[in-house]
C-alpha cells in the first residue's frame, strides 16, 4: 500500500540558527553600540565572553570554561594543555569528524583507532585492548549528541593514568542520567559552528575542573601568554611563556551564544521529542534497528541513525523515502548513507588513510619519536564493528523546527517505505 507523493519539504539541519530572533539581534547590537567587539579591552567592554564562560560552565557543571574560536581550535588547545606531543599515542573512536583526529596529528602524536559499540561510541572493551605504554590520552566523541559507555571509559582512563578528552562538538546540552556531556572527562570541547545545537556561526568552548589545564589552555589559546588585569599581554610570567595560537572568542560571538544557551532546552526538547516518537513508530519492524541510546531523555542531537539488515535494503530505504517526497530545503544533505558521510569515518579520511604530513614535511608517523608507529594502518577493515554499521546505516536529520504536518508526513513516508521493503524483501523473520 503506497502513499501518494506527499512532498515533505524539511528545514536544514541548523538547530540553533532556526531559533534566531530579536534576542540575538539585540545582543549583537549591544556589542556594536559599545564599540567593543574584543573581549579584553575596548571603548566600553561588555564582558560578554566572561559572562558566557561563567554561564556555560554552570550549565555543564564544571569549574572552568574558556570560550574559543572553534571546536577544531578547542581540540588542538586541549591536547596541547595535556602535554600531548611527538612520541605519544592518542586513542580515538573510528567515528568522529576530521577535526578530532586532525588535532592529534597536528600535535605531533599518533592516532590509534578504537572500535565502536551499538551506540556508535567508543567500545570500552576494545579501548582496554588498545592501550599501550605509548598511550597518553583518549578522546571520546559524542556524535550526534549521544553519550556511550562513558562511565566505563572514565574508569579505564583513571586505572591507566590517561587523560580523557570529550569531544562534545555535536553534543551541547546532551547528558546521561542528569550528568552533562563535557563533565565526565578531564576536559571537554564544544563547537558553535552553524550545524551545531546552538550556534553563532563559529565558536567553541573548552571546559574542565582542573585549574592547571584551564590555565594552560588560556595561554595556548592566546599567543602563549597570560593577560594582566587591564587585558594586556603579560610577558613576565614564566609559566605563560609558551607558543600559542590566536583563538580567542570575540564579544559578538559570546553575546549571541549567551542568548542561544537560554534556548537550548527548547531546541533539544523539540528534536528529542520527535526523534523518540519516530523511533517508537519504527519499532513495528524488528529488522530495523536504531542506534542504542542508553538514556533517551539525555539524547541531545538531531541525527537519527537507522540500521538495516544489509546495504541493499538501506539503499532501498533512502530511495523509497525520497521517491515518496522527502526533501530538504536548499539541497540539504539528508538522508545520507553512512558510506557517503565524508570525513566522518576513519576509512573515508584521505589524509589519515594516506598518512599525509601536516604541511609537506615529515608525516608524524615518520618522526624519530614515533618510529614505533611507522607501520600503522588506517584503511578500511581496521574496525570491523564500525565497518559493518557504516555499510548498512542511514542518517536522517530531525530538524529543530517541524510543523505537525511535516512530522506526520515523515511518519507516513517512513511507515509506507518500511512496509514496502518488508514485503519486497520478505523480512518478517529478520530480527
Ligand atoms: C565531532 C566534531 N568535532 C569537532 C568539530 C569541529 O568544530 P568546528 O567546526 O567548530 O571547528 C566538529 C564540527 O563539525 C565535530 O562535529
Amino acid at each position: 500500500m503506497s502513499s501518494p507523493n506527499l512532498q515533505v519539504l524539511l528545514p536544514q539541519e541548523w538547530p540553533g540558527a532556526l531559533y534566531y530572533d530579536q534576542d540575538e539581534l539585540d545582543a549583537v547590537t549591544r556589542v556594536i553600540k559599545a564599540r567593543s567587539p574584543f573581549r579584553f579591552y575596548g571603548e566600553r567592554p561588555q564582558q560578554e565572553a566572561d559572562q558566557f564562560e561563567n554561564e556555560f560552565a554552570k550549565h555543564i557543571g564544571t569549574e572552568h570554561c574558556l570560550g574559543v574560536s572553534s571546536g577544531t581550535a578547542a581540540l588542538q588547545i586541549a591536547l596541547a594543555a595535556m602535554g600531548v606531543g611527538p612520541g605519544d599515542e592518542v586513542l580515538v573512536p573510528g567515528y568522529f569528524w576530521v577535526s578530532t583526529v586532525g588535532a592529534v596529528v597536528r600535535s605531533g602524536a599518533v592516532p590509534g583507532l578504537v572500535d565502536v559499540d551499538e551506540s556508535f561510541s567508543m567500545d570500552p572493551l576494545d579501548l582496554r585492548s588498545k592501550i599501550s605504554e605509548r598511550t597518553k590520552a583518549v578522546i571520546i566523541v559524542h556524535m550526534g549528541g549521544v553519550i556511550g559507555q562513558v562511565e566505563k571509559i572514565v574508569d579505564i582512563c583513571r586505572d591507566n593514568g590517561l587523560f580523557l578528552l570529550e569531544d562534545c562538538a555535536q553534543a551541547t546540552g546532551a547528558g546521561k542520567f542528569g550528568k552533562m556531556a563535557g563533565s565526565f572527562g578531564d576536559m571537554g570541547i564544544f563547537s558553535f559552528q552553524l550545524n551545531k545545537n546552538i550556534t553563532a556561526g563559529e565558536g567553541g568552548a573548552i571546559v574542565t575542573n582542573s585549574r592547571e589545564l584551564y590555565n594552560k589552555s588560556f595561554a595556548i589559546h592566546d599567543l602563549g601568554y597570560y593577560r594582566n588585569e587591564k587585558g594586556r599581554l603579560n610577558f613576565d610570567d614564566p609559566d605563560g611563556q609558551l607558543w600559542g595560537i590566536g583563538s580567542r572568542m570575540n564579544e559578538i560571538t559570546a553575546a549571541i551564544m549567551r542568548v542561544q544557551l537560554k534556548k537550548i532546552d527548547t531546541i533539544l526538547g523539540s528534536m528529542r521529542e520527535f526523534k523518540n516518537e519516530l523511533k517508537s513508530e519504527l519499532k513495528s519492524w524488528p529488522w530495523l534497528k536504531t542506534r542504542f541510546v542508553e538514556d533517551p531523555e539525555g539524547d541531545g542531537g538531531a541525527f537519527l541513525k537507522l540500521i538495516f539488515p544489509d546495504r541493499h535494503i538501506s539503499i532501498d530505504f533512502i530511495e523509497g523515502i525520497m521517491k515518496r517526497g522527502i526533501s530538504v530545503k536548499e539541497g540539504g544533505g539528508y538522508p545520507v548513507h553512512m558510506t557517503d558521510w565524508g570525513l566522518h569515518i576513519y576509512s573515508n579520511i584521505p589524509s589519515l588513510v594516506n598518512k599525509r604530513s601536516i604541511c609537506g614535511h615529515h608525516p608524524v608517523w615518520e618522526l624519530a619519536e614515533n618510529s614505533w608507529a611507522k607501520e600503522r594502518e588506517y584503511s578500511i577493515g581496521t574496525l570491523p564493528v564500525l565497518d559493518s554499521y557504516v555499510e548498512r546505516t542511514v542518517i536522517f536529520c530531525i530538524a529543530s523546527r517541524l510543523e505537525n504536518e511535516q512530522k506526520n508526513g515523515i511518519k507516513k513516508v517512513f511507515t509506507d517505505t518500511c512496509e514496502t521493503i518488508n514485503n519486497i524483501h520478505n523480512l518478517l523473520d529478520h530480527g
